[in-house]
């Protein structure tokens, strides 16, 4: 099943609702991350920012299998308490949530034993590989009542925001077509397939942007070089309102792009995700829009802490990286890897 709103899902679960515990956050808020390889160092570094910043906020502790990283965040990040094992994080009550940085296989057990023992959790892209289990999720934390993010960092990018912003006054016309580009030359990845890796962005600014899911999906992709993986896809996604949008992600293209082209019958506009330029096209000229760049990572950061902060036992805080999102682009993961196989267009249910 595709939950094509929120509200819709909201509604199935009150419905279904069975007596969660509280778990509410008064004063100090102690956060683990679980995962300080390349990206997770990224995301202590930035929590570390944040606690000097906000005396409300703690980066209490990290969690990985390999010492060298354990002993990164003590040197460099002077993170207090550093451990191996998982269960000394879920089992300290001290800690009120995690960010889950491991690798997206390890997703769905971690973020479930999380849950159980009343952590709130951000849990990176892709949420999980398996979108049932991804709902799951999305159902023990609304029980729960706890705050389920995922790391769709893009909906704090100030570039994008502010493309949302223009959609939204029409400033586009008809919107026509969407393209994605996601590149960039990798050597051959053990393990990982592009589509998994690299289209839940795409998939997730593509839902923010439109504040909806396509109704169908096509996709052709191959794996060029060793390995049974996929390492460029070109996927198309249609719109119930005739909206195109298509997504090429690589690992093929010496040219590194994180790019979003809007195309409507009044203007044109592309972004570059990463420096936050947007160029506008208008009467046959292109001319630059100004933007103020936004910290992606500390707002997002920020962002969930501020989530947990709202989230009472009778309010699920407003959160626009949730959980739900997050199963809706598992989904459409999948569907994305049905055409391939199939070589046919899958409609999004
Ligand atoms: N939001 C984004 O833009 C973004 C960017 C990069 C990566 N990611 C996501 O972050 C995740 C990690 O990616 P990465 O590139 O940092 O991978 P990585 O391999 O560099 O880091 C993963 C870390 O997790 C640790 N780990 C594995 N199993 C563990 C366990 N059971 N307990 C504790 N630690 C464990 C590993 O030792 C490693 O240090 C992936 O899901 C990836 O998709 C998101």
């Amino acid at each position: 099943m595709f939950w094509k709103s929120q509200r819709k899902y909201m509604i199935f679960l009150i419905k279904n609702k069975s007596e969660g515990e509280e778990n509410l956050i008064n004063g100090k808020m102690n956060v683990a991350i679980i995962g300080v390889g390349y990206w997770g160092k990224k995301i202590a570094t930035e929590y570390s920012y944040l606690s000097k910043k906000d005396a409300q906020i703690n980066l209490y502790a990290v969690c990985d299998v390999f010492d060298e990283n354990l002993e990164f965040c003590k040197e460099k990040l002077e993170i207090p308490h550093q451990t191996k094992s998982l269960k000394e994080i879920f089992e300290n009550d001290e800690i009120d949530a995690v960010h889950i940085c491991t690798p997206s296989e390890t997703h769905y057990e971690i973020c479930k034993e999380a849950l159980e023992h009343g952590k709130h959790v951000t849990v990176e892209k892709p949420m999980t590989l398996n979108s049932l289990e991804a709902i799951k999720l999305v159902d023990l934390a609304y029980q729960k009542k706890l705050v389920l993010s995922v790391g769709h960092i893009f909906r704090f990018d100030a570039a994008i925001e502010k493309a949302k912003s223009l959609l939204e006054q029409g400033w586009f016309g008809d919107v026509y077509w969407m393209k994605f580009t996601w590149t960039a030359l990798m050597p051959p990845m053990v393990g990982r397939d592009i589509i998994t890796d690299l289209a839940p962005h795409p998939f997730d600014i593509l839902n923010f942007l439109t504040n909806d899911w396509p109704n169908k999906v096509t996709c052709v992709a191959k794996a060029h070089r060793k390995g049974q993986q996929e390492e460029t896809a070109h996927i198309t996604c249609e719109f119930p309102n005739n909206l195109l949008a298509h997504i090429e992600v690589s690992w093929l293209n010496p040219e590194r792009k994180r790019e979003v082209q809007i195309m409507g019958s009044e203007r044109f506009t592309k972004i570059d995700c990463v420096t936050q330029k947007i160029t506008g096209y208008e009467n046959e000229k292109f001319f630059d829009m100004p933007n103020v760049r936004s910290n992606t990572i500390g707002d997002e950061l920020s962002y969930f802490v501020n989530c947990v902060r709202q989230q009472t036992s009778n309010q699920v805080s407003v959160n626009k990286n949730n959980g739900l999102v997050g199963a809706n682009v598992v989904k459409l993961l999948e569907l994305t890897k049905k055409s391939m196989i199939n070589q046919r267009t899958e409609p999004v249910q």
